[in-house]
């Protein structure tokens, strides 16, 4: 059950299916395109959509709002520090303007950054800063149904291999829980493996740390040797490993708004906090406002409660379970922060071109009011061709949907599945040359 009750409550929209038609129709069939108040259930995403807990709320009164020196970026601080033992720490709005004052002040033209997966702004900053983003998943990502516990894990071979044939590399940068590959946690054996290999190569090693917590506690679970240890101890370790770290805060933070990067070299610390004060703002607020600080300050702690966390991945491997047996085959073993509908077995009938995983977000929609997030050919094909995976993913935001929400999405998902046979797709009418998916406008094929 939910570790915690509630206290504040939000009403949900409720449409009748031909609002929900029509406003599909408004929207070009792009959920991006819907009015939150047209949708019930929302797993759109689940950063910056988390409810805070009373102490946070009560903290957010505590913030110190000083151009310079504020007392909630020292409180701030301190938690970061103690959590990674990092010495320089600078916050940032949100994760991406985190990432693009790393790449430019660490990456030189033509230097690549290597992953286990860039997330897509992680992607586009290092290519923004001149860069080339390698991806180098394990082999184990690529089996959707495979069960193996850390299909996140970054190919070590692949990386020793590249580095010792001389390529350019200016880092490397795991991302824990891989989010592009489906959410799956990284080991700590290969967070170790990583290590050795960047230290032998004198390469430096971050994290993309959006989930660090939710991949800590995934390897509490699946780890042999971690089965004592707590979720904090598990993070403190991974963080340990690394040069430092970017992150997301909206994710793990459980905040609305926050960004992070840490370092270990004064140097290179140096040259990102110059680039911080010309963008973001002075390093004691970097684009955040003191009480988003206090906010962070005690999200970064509440994050690592093994109650909360086990209450997360237990929901999300529960409601990846329900939806199968409704007839939603979903990528396993699930992690923690959504579940991933592999749209191919629903709708075998509808090719890559005419975007199955978009069609089911939008039968799912219609269905129940419910938004999904489309990860397939829409967001990911292009000229090169489609996206090697057409999935939906359903995001759980943090402390926000109750079991009775998730029963309501089980209940629309069997009733698409009994009738996914006459479910067609859709094609383009209108998209922008990059990014497509955030404007493109579509019509039933
Ligand atoms: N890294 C990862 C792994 C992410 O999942 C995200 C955002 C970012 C970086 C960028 O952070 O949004 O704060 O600038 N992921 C969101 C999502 C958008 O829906 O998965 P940001």
């Amino acid at each position: 059950m939910e570790p915690y009750k509630i206290k504040m409550i939000e009403p949900l929209p409720m449409l009748t299916r031909e609002q929900r038609s029509e406003a599909l129709r408004s929207a070009d069939y792009n959920l991006f395109r819907l009015r939150a108040d047209q949708v019930t259930i929302d797993l759109f995403t689940d950063s910056g959509t988390g409810a805070m807990s009373a102490e946070q709320w009560a903290a957010l009164m505590l913030g110190d709002e000083s151009y310079a020196g504020a007392r909630s970026f020292f409180r701030f601080e301190r938690v970061v520090r103690d959590l990674t033992g990092h010495p320089h720490v600078l916050p940032t709005h949100q994760g991406r303007a985190a990432e693009r004052i790393l790449f430019s002040s660490l990456l030189r033209p033509g230097q690549a950054s290597v992953s286990n997966t860039h997330f897509d702004t992680t992607r586009a900053n290092v290519e923004l800063a001149g860069g080339r983003a390698i991806d180098l998943p394990c082999e184990a990502a690529a089996d959707l149904d495979g069960k193996e516990p850390f299909k996140g894990d970054l190919d070590a071979a692949a990386l020793e291999s590249l580095l010792a044939g001389g390529a350019y590399v200016g880092c490397v940068i795991v991302t824990v829980t891989n989010n592009a590959g489906g959410g799956q946690p990284v080991s700590m054996a290969n967070l170790r493996a990583v290590r050795e290999i960047c230290d032998r190569y004198g390469v430096p090693f971050f994290l993309d740390a959006a989930r660090f917590a939710e991949n800590a506690y995934l390897i509490t679970q699946r780890e042999p040797g971690y089965a004592a240890h707590t979720p904090r101890q598990v993070a403190e370790e991974m963080f340990a490993l690394a040069d430092g770290c970017v992150a997301s805060l909206k994710k793990d933070g459980i905040a609305n708004i926050g960004g992070l990067i840490t370092l270990r070299s004064q140097e290179l610390a140096d040259r990102c906090r110059e680039l911080l004060i010309a963008t973001e703002g002075f390093p004691t607020y970097g684009g955040l406002a003191g009480r988003d600080l206090e906010v962070l300050a005690r999200g970064l702690v509440e994050v690592t409660d093994p109650a909360y966390l086990r209450h997360r991945a237990d929901t999300a491997a529960w409601f990846a379970a329900e939806l199968e047996a409704a007839g939603f085959p979903c990528v396993r073993p699930a992690g923690c922060h959504a579940v991933y509908v592999d749209a191919r077995r629903v709708l075998p009938h509808v090719p890559p071109e005419r975007f199955p995983a978009q069609a089911l977000a939008c039968e799912l929609y219609v269905e129940g009011g419910i938004r999904g997030f489309e990860v397939g050919t829409l967001s990911f094909g292009g000229p090169d061709g489609p996206a090697p995976y057409e999935l939906l993913r359903l995001a759980l935001p943090r402390r926000v949907y109750t079991r009775g929400h998730l029963e309501h999405v089980v209940r629309s998902a069997a009733a698409i599945a009994a009738r996914a046979g006459s479910i067609s797709g859709y094609r383009i009418t209108r998209a922008p040359q990059s990014l497509r998916h955030f404007t493109a406008e579509l019509v039933p094929a």
